[in-house]
């Protein structure tokens, strides 16, 4: 490639080290994308002929076809995808070839061809993302009468509808899906025509390539476009906030999955068994995704040290962007995927859910409640149903076992219509506050979301 400047061949050890063929490779598509639509400006700026354009998009099908079936022959000493394309076009076009990178570096290339690669993954992980919240729905509307007790400190607080709980993840992927489609947006800005580093002195007509390219504009400034990675960082932020929703959920199945709470199955298809233990079925799709967080973390601050400090403009560093967001882009897909499997064939063990939501302790907020709608000042209600509480603890006794007088005798507002408050399905249907998880709430919930991801 440099063959002009040099006399000595490229150490061994070196070709080995510098090489991104073995990982870049996967470009290949954008980057036979990106040089057809190159090749288009070169024709309309009258530097290549039609027939040379002709030859060199055939050629790059061709090479396309063949990287597709698995048989092209990729060479270690020509570096990266981009310069194993061209090569091989100009082996077997010549000339034409050898004009494709006219006005054009592999700076301004592989800038051009990770926004494109990156482009479609935002599009599928955003789909992944759709599926995963669709079989959440889908549970949530399976077992939308199972009540459960809602955590906080992991201690039982007050009731919620298991299907609210769903949709709370719900919620938290939207947030993803809305992030990623934010990145795609910034992303999608053609940097091909800044050259190396300052433009070429012969003119192209970017704009025209970046229509070509379905690019929504072209960069302003040649030295900030192939220095530019910050919306590989992006993604890789907002592919880290995917993975903390997911592992969050993934704890809440391995606890729900287990033998002390045993709020759900997971089919035998999503569990594995022990070697060792007969007995024992394990969430491993929840653990695993769980564990894979780490990496997707360290992706992300991996490819923020690599940029910090990077004086302009390009640095071979930047290489280094590649690795980190390719395993980011896999592991999330991966993860969305095999979550959304597991999810589908979720059920909740109803006796369990309904055994446990059963403790009349998280009902003890709606008895201050009562008092507050008595008119007593909330603070004062809650002292006084921490009073009933203390004397349960006592007793070794639950709230609705305590007789009307003991109540009553710490405090005249109490009244036989107390016991009302224990009424799990009243309860439930009194939260009805926007947000709040009354049964008819979490319907309307249900179909508004049915609508929106379908
Ligand atoms: N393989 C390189 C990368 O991924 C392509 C750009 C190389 N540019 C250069 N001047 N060495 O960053």
């Amino acid at each position: 490639m440099w063959k002009g400047r040099f006399q000595e061949q490229t150490a061994e050890l070196l070709q080995t080290f510098s090489e991104s063929i073995s990982f870049d490779w996967r470009l290949w598509r954008h980057d036979i994308e990106g040089s057809i639509a190159h090749s288009a400006a070169l024709e309309r700026a009258g530097l290549i002929t039609k027939e040379e354009r002709t030859s060199i998009v055939d050629g790059l099908r061709a090479i396309g076809a063949e990287i597709e079936a698995g048989t092209f022959q990729f060479k270690i000493e020509l570096e990266d995808i981009h310069m194993n394309i061209e090569s091989e076009l100009t082996r077997r076009i010549g000339a034409a070839g050898a004009k494709l990178h006219t006005a054009r570096s592999r700076n301004d290339q592989v800038a051009t061809d990770i926004r494109l690669y990156l482009r479609d993954e935002c599009d599928s992980i955003a789909r992944g993302i759709r599926d995963l919240q669709s079989a959440l729905v889908e549970l949530a509307e399976r077992e939308q009468d199972v009540i459960i007790p809602g955590y906080t400190h992991l201690q039982r607080a007050q009731p919620v509808s298991f299907a609210h709980h769903l949709l709370a993840y719900v919620e938290m992927l939207e947030r993803d899906r809305g992030r990623i489609s934010d990145t795609r947006k910034r992303m999608n800005i053609l940097p091909l025509g800044s050259g190396a580093i300052a433009g070429s002195t012969i003119l192209l007509d970017r704009e025209f390539v970046a229509a070509q390219l379905g690019f929504d504009s072209v960069t302003q400034n040649s030295m900030d476009a192939v220095s530019d990675r910050d919306f590989a960082v992006e993604l890789l932020a907002a592919l880290a906030l995917v993975a903390t929703h997911l592992s969050r959920l993934s704890e809440d199945v391995i606890l729900w999955a287990s033998s002390e709470f045993k709020f759900i199955h997971i089919s035998d298809a999503y569990t594995t068994g022990s070697s060792l233990m007969p007995q024992k079925k394990n969430p491993d799709v929840a653990e695993l995704t769980r564990g894979k967080t780490g990496r997707v973390y360290g992706n992300l601050m991996s490819l923020l040290t690599t940029l910090k400090g990077l004086p302009m403009t390009y640095n071979r560093d930047m290489q280094e962007d590649k690795e980190p967001v390719f395993d980011s882009v896999d592991t999330i897909k991966n993860s969305l995927a095999v979550f959304t499997g597991m999810m589908r064939g979720v059920k909740a063990n109803r006796t369990a859910c309904a055994s446990a939501v059963a403790d009349p302790m998280l009902l003890a907020t709606d008895l201050a409640d009562y008092l507050v709608n008595r008119g007593v000042p909330f603070r004062h209600a809650h002292e006084l149903v921490g009073k009933a509480v203390a004397l349960c603890t006592q007793r070794g006794c639950d709230l609705p076992q305590i007789p009307l007088a003991d109540y009553q005798a710490i405090s005249p507002e109490y009244q036989a219509d107390l016991f009302d408050c224990f009424d799990l399905s009243k309860a439930m249907a009194a939260r009805k506050a926007i947000g709040a998880p009354s049964p008819a709430n979490v319907s309307s919930q249900l179909v508004r979301w049915k609508s929106a991801l379908s």
